[in-house]
């Protein structure tokens, strides 16, 4: 209804200029256009008001970013009196063309869509239904461009043996990577086996420079505070003796960590910053160092093999759980408001039953920030069939670019942790089984093999890397 409306009155316009001269006339009454106008501001703000809701909730600059959290069900669930002070706004700002009438509309709106009897109300839905509910943006255009990468990208590493004295940081590791920050390790491991590898630095799309910022932490000779020296000896070894970084200041360089000292290692390589790809688990928005627009988000998992039993949805009697270090306002804020409730499970500290039972009993499994906004937690609760909650704002999610993520987790801002309950509880448990089953699919995209399998990790990473190879494409000189 709006916007069809709104072209109509486009295009009513551009006849009425050209051909129709009473219609002109009709239109240009100064009473007629106010009163248009006045519809087509109320419409357009009415069409649009979802986003603009949410804006004026929570306004950050993440909001511009960030995957809208399942929208619907954060606007339906919403405390009454939490939506006061948008009324305020909206009034204010839009006093001036007395659209305050929408308000009320749009409340019901926003808490029923089904309810929308019209039957292009309905179309709507169904689309929104279609397109919400998919685990994929565009799964066409995914699987195309997923082909293609496999057949085309082409990464050069730099090479470093056995023999050099920092090969414990540089050579991929022979054993099974374990632990928090395996991510990196596989990741070095699945590349160097992999169909990308080419020896030929000129047909490279990309190129790997194989540093571990968690081995460089370990490495008793470099420890956190000799890593910023090391990266920048490093990019001075591989520009000096090779073209390729000089080339384009780094532009199709990438590394990849896992570990949260990673943001500040590259401090003294400015160039590694600004231009090199940085696929990081400490993906946040809110860091200097990372550059969303040009580096990617890195999974931080927990290797865990086979599938666990009963991960569906039926012995799930729990609403929600979280147990972990409490490090952070938001893990404060969230064992303090719900310590002591019966349906959300908030622990601070380890647990003294395995946190796996947890995981499993559980619908929704918090994922709180804690000193960064990722932790091993997302990749737990999809290992575990749990419908993951995302409480860390500003967080550049995993592969995002491709994966919807408000069809298989739900995102709450932190300032919205006392109403998490009312949150939850107003998502139906039809609503909750679309969840859960794009849950078990997606849950192949968060795993890693010690050979690589299609869709998994490995893959997804490449494929956030094919869709930022560089745009220089040419041998310059
Ligand atoms: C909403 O706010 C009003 C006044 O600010 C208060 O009297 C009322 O109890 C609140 N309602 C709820 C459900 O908290
Ligand atoms: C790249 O640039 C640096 C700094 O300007 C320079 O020292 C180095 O020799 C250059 N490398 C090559 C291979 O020319
Ligand atoms: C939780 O329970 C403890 C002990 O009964 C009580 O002291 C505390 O105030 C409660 N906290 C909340 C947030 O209700």
């Amino acid at each position: 209804m709006d916007r069809p409306s709104l072209l109509s009155y486009d295009s009513q316009r551009r006849l009425s200029g050209s051909s129709s001269f009473s219609y002109k006339g009709f239109f240009l009454t100064p009473k007629w256009l106010a009163l248009l106008t006045s519809y087509f501001i109320l419409f357009y703000i009415y069409s649009t008001s979802n986003i603009f809701i949410r804006h004026l909730l929570h306004p950050s600059p993440s909001d511009l970013f960030q995957p809208p959290p399942s929208t619907i069900h954060l606007i339906s669930t919403f405390h009454p009196n939490a939506s006061h002070h948008i009324h305020d706004s909206l009034e204010s700002i839009t006093s001036e063309v007395g659209v305050n009438v929408i308000i009320g509309e749009d409340e019901e709106a926003g808490s029923s869509q089904s309810q929308r009897s019209s039957s292009n109300g309905e179309e709507r839905e169904n689309d929104n239904k279609e397109e919400n509910e998919d685990v994929y943006h565009d799964r066409g255009v995914f699987e195309e461009e997923y082909e293609e990468m496999k057949r085309k990208l082409k990464i050069y590493v730099y090479p470093h043996g056995k023999e050099e004295a920092f090969a414990n940081v540089l050579v991929a590791v022979e054993y099974e990577p374990g632990g928090n920050y395996a991510s990196e390790s596989y990741f070095k491991k699945a590349l160097m086996r992999s169909e990308f590898i080419t020896e030929d630095p000129a047909e490279a799309d990309l190129f790997f420079m194989p540093f571990s910022i968690a081995s460089l932490r370990h490495d008793r000779r470099v420890g956190v505070g000799g890593i910023q020296d090391f990266v920048r000896d490093y990019i001075g070894q591989i520009s000096g003796k090779y073209p390729y970084w000089n080339r384009t200041g780094g532009a199709d360089h990438f590394y990849v960590a896992c570990h949260s000292v990673g943001r500040t290692a590259m401090e003294k390589a400015a160039q590694v910053k600004f231009n090199a790809i940085q696929v990081v688990c400490s993906s946040s928005y809110f860091l200097s160092g990372y550059i969303a627009h040009k580096d990617a988000s890195l999974p931080q998992i927990w290797p865990r093999h086979g599938n666990p039993p009963n991960i569906g949805s039926s012995n799930r009697k729990r609403l929600a759980f979280f147990a972990g270090g409490v490090n952070s306002r938001e893990r404060i804020h969230l064992v303090k408001t719900w310590k002591n409730d019966t349906e959300i499970f908030a622990h601070a500290g380890r647990l003294k039953t395995p946190y796996a039972d947890e995981l499993l009993r559980s619908k929704y499994c918090l994922h709180a920030k804690g000193y960064e906004v990722n932790t091993a937690r997302i990749g737990d609760s999809l290992y575990y069939g749990c419908v993951p909650v995302v409480l860390a704002d500003y967080y550049d999610l995993p592969f995002t670019d491709v994966l919807n993520w408000k069809s298989f987790s739900v995102v709450v801002n932190a300032v919205d942790i006392p109403l998490l309950k009312k949150v939850l509880k107003g998502i139906t448990s039809q609503e909750y089984l679309t969840l859960q089953s794009n849950v078990m699919k997606v849950r192949k995209h968060f795993q890693w093999h010690s050979t690589p399998q299609d869709f998994d990790a490995f893959y997804m990473v490449m494929y956030e890397l094919w869709l930022r190879r560089s745009s220089i494409k040419f041998p310059l000189y």
